[in-house]
C-alpha cells in the first residue's frame, strides 16, 4: 500500500502525474494582503479548537522539507503574498507539502483553510463552483461566480488549489487571480506543475528530496525506510543500498514510495539490481521502471 493505494494504484497515479513537465522560474508579486498575517514558527497538529477546514488527516508524518515549509510560510504568512504556485514534476511532493503548510496556517485564517482538488476541473465556472462547494457554500441562486465571489468578498481564508495545470493547458489559469481580486482577503497556495504565468504569482519550485550515495540519513533514505517494511534493525549496509537506490531515483518521493514498497518481497540488493539494469537516470524513467517491476510483480 502506498498512502492508502494499492501498488499498481500509486503507480498509476505516478504515471499520470509524468504526463507533464515542470518549468522553474519566477515573476513579480502584485498581490499582497493588506493585514499580513503572523508568522506561524513550528509544525503543529489539527484540534478542535482550529479554523475550520476541509484538510483530510495524514496517516504518515512529512520527513524532511524543513526548509520548504518554512519558506512557504514565510511567503505567504510573513510577506503576505496571496497567489503563491509551488511547482515541480509528479510525485515530487507538491500536495503533501501544500498540505502541511495549510494546517499550519490555520490559526492565521479565521474563515479557514479549504482544499480544492482541480484535477477534473474544466474550466473557470467549473472551478468557481468546485470552490464554492469546498467551502461550504452549496445552495445560491444565480451564477457559481456571482455567488462565490460575494460569499467571499468579507472573508478571509486560504485555498489550496491542486492540481491547477489543467486549468493552465484550458487557457483558464487566470481564473484565481480573477477571484482573489474580488476577494481582497483571500489567499492560496496552487500547486502545479508549472508556473501559472500570472502577475500577481510567486513561484515555488519545489525540488527532490535531499539525496546523496554518501549520506545513509538524508531526506530520501528516510521516507524509503518510513515505507519499507523492514523487520528489526536497519543495518548500515541496508542504508549504504537504500541511498543508492534513492540517488537512481533522483530523490523523488513517489519513486522512492514505490520502490520501497518492493521490500522485503526483494532485498535491497536485488532492488537496486532491477533499477540498475533498467538503465534509468532520470526520475521520469525511474517511475516508468518502477511501474514495469510492479507489473511483473503484482500481474
Ligand atoms: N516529504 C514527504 N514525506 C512523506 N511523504 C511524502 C513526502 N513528499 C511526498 N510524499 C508522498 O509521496 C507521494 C507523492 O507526493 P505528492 O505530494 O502527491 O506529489 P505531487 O503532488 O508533486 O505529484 C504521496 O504519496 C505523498 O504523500
Ligand atoms: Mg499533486
Amino acid at each position: 500500500m502506498v498512502d492508502g493505494a494499492t501498488i499498481d494504484e500509486a503507480v498509476a497515479e505516478a504515471r499520470q502525474s509524468l504526463a507533464g513537465a515542470a518549468g522553474a522560474w519566477s515573476v513579480p508579486v502584485l498581490l499582497r494582503s493588506t493585514a499580513p498575517p503572523a508568522f506561524v514558527g513550528s509544525p503543529r497538529t489539527l484540534g478542535p479548537e482550529d479554523n475550520p477546514h476541509n484538510l483530510p488527516g495524514m496517516d504518515r508524518r512529512l520527513i524532511s522539507r524543513e526548509r520548504e515549509s518554512t519558506d512557504l510560510l514565510r511567503l505567504v504568512s510573513k510577506e503576505g503574498n496571496r497567489l503563491v504556485t509551488i511547482t515541480g514534476a509528479g510525485g515530487i511532493g507538491k500536495s503533501r507539502l501544500s498540505l502541511h503548510v495549510g494546517k499550519q496556517l490555520l490559526f492565521d485564517f479565521p474563515d479557514g483553510v479549504w482544499m480544492v482538488e482541480c484535477e477534473i476541473v474544466a474550466g473557470r465556472d467549473e472551478l468557481y463552483a468546485t470552490i464554492a462547494a469546498a467551502v461550504g457554500l452549496h445552495r445560491f441562486e444565480g451564477s457559481a461566480q456571482e455567488a462565490l465571489f460575494a460569499y467571499l468578498r468579507d472573508r478571509r481564508l486560504l485555498l489550496l488549489l491542486d492540481c491547477y495545470e489543467g486549468l493552465q493547458v484550458a487557457g483558464e489559469a487566470g481564473a484565481i487571480e480573477r477571484l482573489l481580486e474580488a476577494a481582497p482577503q483571500v489567499s492560496a497556495i496552487v500547486t502545479s506543475r508549472s508556473i501559472l504565468g500570472l502577475a500577481s504569482e510567486v513561484t515555488y519550485p519545489l525540488q527532490s528530496l535531499g539525496f546523496d550515495e554518501q549520506d545513509p540519513e538524508s531526506g530520501s533514505v528516510r521516507l524509503f525506510f518510513e515505507f519499507a517494511a523492514v523487520n528489526g534493525k536497519i543495518t548500515v549496509q541496508d542504508r549504504q543500498l537504500a541511498s543508492q537506490i534513492c540517488c537512481l531515483l533522483e530523490g523523488v518521493p513517489l519513486a522512492i514510495i514505490l520502490a520501497a514498497s518492493r521490500i522485503p518481497i526483494l532485498s535491497l540488493a536485488e532492488l537496486l539490481e532491477l533499477i540498475k539494469k533498467s538503465a534509468c537516470h532520470c526520475c521520469t524513467e525511474g517511475l516508468e521502471v518502477l511501474a514495469r517491476l510492479s507489473r511483473s510483480l503484482c500481474p
